[in-house]
């Protein structure tokens, strides 16, 4: 996620911001940028690459402002270049733009404004929303006036702050669904993406809300909300440790991006879920390529591969569609069969594993078409697919991959919907999928509010010597991802495998104390799952459940129940389901004393076979 910086007052601004835009580093970036005022009007510098490029720039300059904004920028439209780095002018050069997030409607407000003989240095919705506040400014003749209707003309999640050279006393800034906090000083104002890069100055911070607009000068912060009313800001004083506060005051960075997985969803679907309840993937292949696919191949490693064997349930339900889901580890060794008229997806959250690279490679020459589901922008695996699907979920820190699941799900779901929309396939499924994939990020936040009920299982379940994780259908895809998260970071033992699996050998590891962990949110198959909890339970075992809110049945036959939100899709269901997974093998993991976001042995990117 990109970082935001702002101040006004006494000291040197650029200074000042390019410090600040420092302690946000840990959140990724690929370009950085400041823009400050001086007595010509608004200066700006920028650089692709780590921030000391653009502290070098920033050395030779040796500017001299009292008032500076800076960005360090995790691409999304337009790769890691000079001219894509924020900030970016209006057409007129008098107003400067820095934003984070998306605006999903930027491609058409650009070619209006083209028609009317803008011109675009760089490939950023950001430029667009620029000459957008530009357009605005001119007509009005108003910088804070622009700034208002200019954003009720953007759509999409983002925050957004303008300077303008007419105006060298304020700062404006807008949140919209992309986070953005004000610090309080004396004779001086500060705003950024993230509270640590606030604490080295104030402690008394606001932080704005959905839709709030702000005006920072160096003695006020005037702030009204999205219908324009002002409102007083809610002071909030901060106690935390700088390093507590890069994890957003959570403990560790695992438990802070399972908890941002409603965020990262809306960010994956923005611009592509559209209102109309079609699927939009402008940046992918032409309909005659979506429609000339008769196999799907899924590439992928660990957590990404039970992404996909997610994906091969929604292809198969909705379209009908042949899948594969093949590790990548093994793909080029076995000899594969790949065909021009295969898709080959290749899911990667940090797009340089090596052995998905590799795989990668091999279906190229196979002929096939590949389409790439990266985190990491620009990174090998993105560079190298014929078309690429960014997650949009944000820098992945812990090792132990959570969000970047779900995004993936969710990505695989919609590419199987836009087919849908090109080929037959079965309507009422398309429609129920498109309205609980829409309300994905409610289910998920429904579940996080279960938390502290998943404690109390994490403290009775820690010391298990083996945990089982087991289910149906998509259930099944999910208990992969389940046990995988147990393993690595709570290094407990696990046995996961389908449910009618376990009377052909995995039930002879059931004895007192073994623990057994169901996924049941598919009401077809429940009865069967049930007697499956009976198998564990009749020789001693100990059975947690994750049910939909509806099931009155399986809760009678176990020892701890999980409530997810009743969803009609099992798809949905079973994805939101994941997310009681990642917080149960989190809570044993910090009960266990385990190190969460390092854990022995692993790394966050396999750049080695
Ligand atoms: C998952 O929690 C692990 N960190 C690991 O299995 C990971 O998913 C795998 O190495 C693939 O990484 P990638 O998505 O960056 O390619």
């Amino acid at each position: 996620m990109c970082g935001i910086a702002g101040y006004i007052g006494p000291r040197e601004a650029v200074t000042v911001v390019f410090d600040q835009i420092t302690r946000l580093e840990y959140r990724g970036y690929d370009s950085a940028g400041v823009a400050f005022g001086t007595e010509r009007g608004i200066a700006v510098l920028k650089k692709a690459g780590k921030l000391n490029n653009l502290g070098q720039l920033i050395e030779n300059e040796k500017p001299a402002a009292h008032i500076a904004m800076a960005h360090s920028r995790w691409a999304t439209h337009g790769g890691p270049t000079d001219e894509n780095a924020h900030p970016h002018y209006d057409q007129s050069g008098r107003i400067a733009v820095i934003h984070n997030g998306i605006i999903e409607n930027y491609y058409e407000l650009g070619e209006a404004l083209k028609s009317k003989g803008h011109e675009f240095r760089s490939q950023t919705d950001t430029e667009v929303a620029a000459h957008v506040i530009g357009e605005e400014y001119a007509e009005s003749g108003q910088f804070v006036e622009a700034v208002r209707r200019a954003v009720r003309r953007l759509r999409g999640a983002f925050a957004m702050v303008v300077m303008c050279i007419d105006e060298p006393d304020k700062i404006v800034t807008v949140r919209n669904a992309s986070p953005l906090v004000l610090g309080i000083g004396e004779g001086e104002n500060f705003l950024a993406s993230d509270i640590p890069a606030l604490l080295p100055y104030t402690r008394e911070v606001v932080i704005m809300d959905e839709g709030d607009l702000a005006v920072l000068t160096r003695n006020e912060i005037y702030l009204e909300d999205a219908e324009g009313k002002p409102k007083l800001p809610k002071k909030i004083h901060i106690d935390w440790d700088i390093e507590a506060a890069e994890k957003g005051g959570h403990e560790h960075f695992m438990i802070k991006e399972i908890t941002e997985q409603p965020q990262s969803i809306r960010q994956c679907l923005a611009g592509r879920l559209l209102k109309d309840e079609t699927v939009a993937l402008p940046e992918t292949f032409s309909i005659n390529d979506w429609k000339r696919f008769d196999r799907v191949i899924i590439l992928a490693c660990g957590t990404a591969y039970h992404a996909g064997l997610l994906g091969k349930y929604v292809f198969e339900s909705l379209l009908r569609m042949p899948v594969e889901v093949l590790y990548a580890s093994e793909f080029r060794y076995n000899n594969p069969i790949v065909r021009a008229n295969d898709l080959v997806i290749v899911i990667s959250q940090s797009g340089e594993t090596a052995d998905t690279l590799a795989a990668l490679r091999v279906a190229k020459e196979g002929g096939a078409k590949t389409l790439g589901i990266v985190n990491v922008v620009g990174s090998n695996i993105a560079r190298e697919c014929d078309a690429v699907l960014y997650t949009q979920a944000g820098p992945e820190i812990s090792v132990a991959s959570t969000k970047a699941y779900t995004a993936q799900a969710a990505l695989l779901t919609l590419i199987a919907l836009h087919m849908a929309q090109h080929r037959a396939a079965d309507k009422e499924k398309y429609q129920r999928l498109i309205a609980e994939l829409e309300r994905l990020p409610d289910h998920i936040e429904a579940c996080l509010k279960n938390n502290e009920a998943i404690v109390r299982i994490a403290e009775h379940i820690k010391d298990t010597p083996l945990i089982f994780f087991l289910g149906r259908g998509a259930d099944a895809a999910v208990a992969m991802e389940g046990a995988l998260k147990m393993k690595e970071i709570a290094y407990i033992p696990t046995q996961e495998s389908p449910a009618g699996e376990m009377k052909h050998g995995p039930l002879a590891l059931v004895t007192d104390g073994v623990v057994a962990v169901f996924g049941v949110t598919n009401p077809p198959t429940r009865e069967k799952v049930i007697s499956n909890i009976k198998e564990i339970k009749a020789r001693g075992g100990t059975v947690v459940t994750v049910v939909l809110e509806s099931d009155t049945v399986t809760p009678a036959e176990s020892d701890y129940v999980i409530r997810i939100p009743h969803i009609d899709s099992h798809a949905i269901a079973a994805i939101t389901s994941v997310v009681p997974l990642q917080l149960l093998a989190y809570h044993v993991a910090r009960l266990r004393g385990c190190e969460i976001d390092q854990p022995r042995n692993l790394a966050k990117s396999v750049t080695v076979e």
